[in-house]
């Protein structure tokens, strides 16, 4: 048996039940999770394990009291507790629905003249800001898919009013090196807040170095956005948040949208405390990613190093209708840019499927 035939069978047969914890049984919620109708969804970087069986039970303690609007004491007890845990004020914290609302209220205080960004990475920020009349200046990722930070910091002008960072990138899964983003944004920050969206951070073997949080800490002009909807398992749920400076974050609270959802709120406060689930589900994650690429590997195809839940494949030329055609075999991912694929790493079986589809279709 290859390598890697046993390392997805060991990886199955965990999934199938060893990795139960608390009351969760990571390979029902997956069941129970994933299926979009009938197709497998590996398109939208989300937690196949679902979410903290405590977020599930907060919702339904609350949901009696959905004729309310959401009680400003729980947002302010989230807030503390985030807080609390970065070492920060809840005067530093800026909840948002989901960590998109935060990349909004920046493009909208800071980003309307001139942003500084990686190319390619997360659009939303850009596209948001693009529409409130913004000029984009793109540098492109480096060879080996970091930021280019002297590119980057050479074009930070004048003119520039924000510049964005994501670490691990979107689409590319990849991580520029903690010491070289710190250094960019100590300095870069003195021209132009930077925002470091790190919406994939806690996938990563060192998160807390790789943050840069302690930036906000030291009092620079950095903002860090962080989300539940990712490794907390809770996208469709709506909930993210912003760290930064407090007249930095001021400015932010400034352009929120709405108030929060009740039972969004109270249930990220839960899953916050469940860090059991975070920890089991960056396990699953990365011995399943390791796994598929491997298969990759035997298939010989290129990729960018993966810090995250999803892998950015090379899967060359002719098959710009990959996404459609994965979607006949019950897959869905989107369609490949210049001959790059984003890939999410669902569970151990959803890979498999991708597998088996993916050779079927390259045979053709
Ligand atoms: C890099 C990055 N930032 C932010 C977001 C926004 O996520 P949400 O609004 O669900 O927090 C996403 C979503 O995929 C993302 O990939």
């Amino acid at each position: 048996m290859s390598t890697t035939r046993r390392e997805w069978l060991k990886i199955s047969a965990l999934s199938a039940g060893a990795l139960a914890f608390g009351s969760v049984d990571f390979a029902q919620k997956a069941d129970a999770q994933n299926n979009s109708g009938n197709l497998i969804k590996l398109s939208g970087n989300e937690n196949p394990y679902g979410f903290s069986p405590k977020a599930k039970q907060s919702m339904l303690d609350a949901l009696t009291g959905g004729n309310r609007y959401a009680n400003p004491e729980t947002v302010a007890r989230l807030e503390q507790q985030i807080a609390a845990r970065e070492g920060l004020k809840s005067e530093n914290v800026v909840l948002g629905t989901g960590s998109g609302e935060v990349l909004c209220m920046a493009a909208i205080a800071f980003g309307r003249q001139e942003i500084v960004a990686p190319e390619p990475t997360f659009p939303s920020l850009m596209r948001y800001a693009e529409n409130l009349g913004a000029r984009l200046k793109p540098v492109a990722l480096n060879e080996k898919w970091e930021h280019d930070f002297g590119a980057m910091a050479k074009l930070t002008g004048e003119n520039t009013s924000l510049v964005y960072v994501c670490n691990p990138n979107n689409p590319t899964a990849s991580l520029s090196p903690a010491d070289a983003l710190r250094a960019f944004c100590r300095e870069t920050s003195k021209r132009a807040p930077v925002f470091a969206d790190e919406a994939y951070l806690e996938y990563t073997d060192d998160y807390p170095r790789n943050s840069m949080v302690d930036l906000v800490r030291s009092g620079e002009n950095v903002i860090v956005s962080r989300t539940f909807s990712k490794i907390y398992g809770m996208a469709g749920l709506r909930v993210g948040y912003g760290l930064a400076r407090a007249d930095v974050a001021q400015k932010l609270k400034k352009f929120r949208m709405t108030w929060f959802n009740s039972l969004s709120i109270g249930a990220a406060l839960a899953a916050y405390e469940d860090q059991n689930f975070i920890n089991e589900s960056r396990k699953k994650n990365t011995e399943v990613r390791r796994a598929f690429l491997s298969e990759m590997d035997k298939m010989n195809l290129k990729y960018a190093p993966s810090d995250a839940n999803f892998v950015w494949l090379n899967v060359g030329a002719g098959l710009d209708d990959l996404g459609d055609r994965m979607r006949t075999r019950g897959i869905w991912i989107g369609n490949p840019r210049g001959g790059w694929q984003r890939v999410t790493v669902g569970t151990s079986d959803e890979m498999q499927k991708f597998v088996a589809a993916f050779k079927e279709i390259r045979k053709v």
